[in-house]
């Protein structure tokens, strides 16, 4: 079914392309082109791949952690600006960073306590979180160097990006063998195609990381307006390990379902809100038929910049970058601070490994990891 559901998505972005030829005048080819980005400390190169669409809309790509550095939207004007955090160069990649672009995996957000059992074998995995398993890990794959290669696309430029993670890497069962697919549509669609197989039945759950402000980093992200498509979240203990209930959004400072500016509730004398602090939690995104369900949306009123997102995952974590603090200084000298950029996550729950309640994460061998999510750009 999901296969059916990802042929039927291709042929809509096929169509839709043949369909949306830009205004005269405006069109410039589609293209993608590479450059050195700097070396591993084991001497391995990193490439940078800038990805443009017909409309000048880009995108900057490089292979270590497949990390999107550079993001270039219009504003309402039709300005470009970059809407996404990161570094200049390799060096501060390699020093430290919170995700910033960077694919997530083996598994997306929190495992409690660094362990989960599958058919009765304990697995234990690195506590890079406090007592918790983060983001797959000391070396997940946001440090690893990826295989790129350029796709020919009808609509616009794609990237594929693969890597083979061993069979316990990190700790995990199975060697996965990982392909992630960006593409920039001429109609300003990011769609990042998730697919990965094992040779053992294991866990997975990919994720992109981007940090977004669409104030272009001028201001913070409290004054974005949010919606998400989410009735329920799913609340934490302490260390932002899931709870197991699913709890209504009504009422509380997590209901988004009608768009809402950030800042509005952000800091409310709530436990939950506390434990944050601020939103860093997982909201269950409303059941629907269509195989691409709309998550979210973010804009920001002062350019004008609208992203729609629309994944096959079921659910979405909603980062605020609580924990930036004015200690990173980013791209061209911005100091990022406190709550400069926010990341939207599709993804399954958070510690799924251990809450059989919670939708499976398991993969089995014979069988094809392949989820897709999509964000779309406009302004209005
Ligand atoms: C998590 C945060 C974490 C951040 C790391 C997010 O996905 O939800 O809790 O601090 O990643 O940068």
């Amino acid at each position: 079914m999901k296969i059916q559901n990802t042929l039927l998505l291709a042929l809509l972005i096929l169509v839709l392309g043949i369909s949306c030829t830009p205004p005269k005048g405006e069109a410039q080819e589609a293209t993608i082109t590479s450059a050195p980005f700097g070396k591993l400390p084991d001497g391995q190169e990193v490439t940078s791949y800038t990805m443009t669409n017909v409309n000048g809309v880009s995108m900057d790509v490089i292979t270590y952690g497949g990390i999107v550095t550079s993001l270039m939207i219009p504003d309402r004007e039709g300005k470009l600006e970059d809407v996404v955090l990161g570094y200049d160069n390799i060096e501060g990649y390699l020093e430290q960073t919170p995700y910033f672009g960077a694919i997530i995996g083996r598994y997306g957000n929190r495992i409690a306590d660094a362990k989960f059992t599958l058919d009765s074998v304990e697995y234990s995995l690195a506590a890079n979180n406090g007592p918790n398993h983060l983001h797959g890990g000391e070396v997940g794959f946001d440090k690893v160097n990826w295989t790129a290669k350029p796709l020919e696309v009808d609509n616009g430029v794609a990237l594929e990006l693969s890597y083979v993670s061993a069979d316990m890497e990190e700790g995990y069962p199975g060697t996965l063998t990982t392909s992630v697919i960006y593409t920039l549509t001429n109609d300003n669609d990011w769609i990042v195609s998730y697919e990965a197989t094992t040779d053992k039945k294991t866990v997975v759950n990919l994720t992109q990381h981007a940090y977004f402000n669409f104030t272009a980093m001028k201001d913070d992200i409290l004054s974005h307006e949010l919606k998400i498509n989410a009735p329920y979240f799913l609340p934490v203990d302490s260390t932002l390990i899931p709870t197991g209930e699913l709890r209504p959004v009504e009422g509380t400072p997590f209901d988004f379902t009608e768009s809402k500016v950030i800042g509005a509730e952000i800091d409310a004398d709530n436990q939950q809100i506390k434990y944050g602090p601020g939103y860093d939690h997982c909201w269950v995104l409303a059941e629907s038929t269509d195989s691409l369900n709309f998550a979210a949306s973010l804009y920001e009123p002062t350019s004008g910049r609208l992203m729609e997102i629309y994944t096959e995952e079921p659910a979405i974590q909603f980062y605020a970058g609580n924990f930036l603090d004015g200690t990173i200084t980013g791209k061209e000298g911005k100091v990022y601070n406190y709550r400069t950029g926010l990341c939207l996550e599709t993804q399954h729950y958070p510690d799924s490994p251990n809450q059989s309640d919670f939708p499976s994460v398991v993969l089995n061998p014979g069988e094809t990891y392949r989820t897709v999510t999509v964000m779309k750009f406009s302004t209005k």
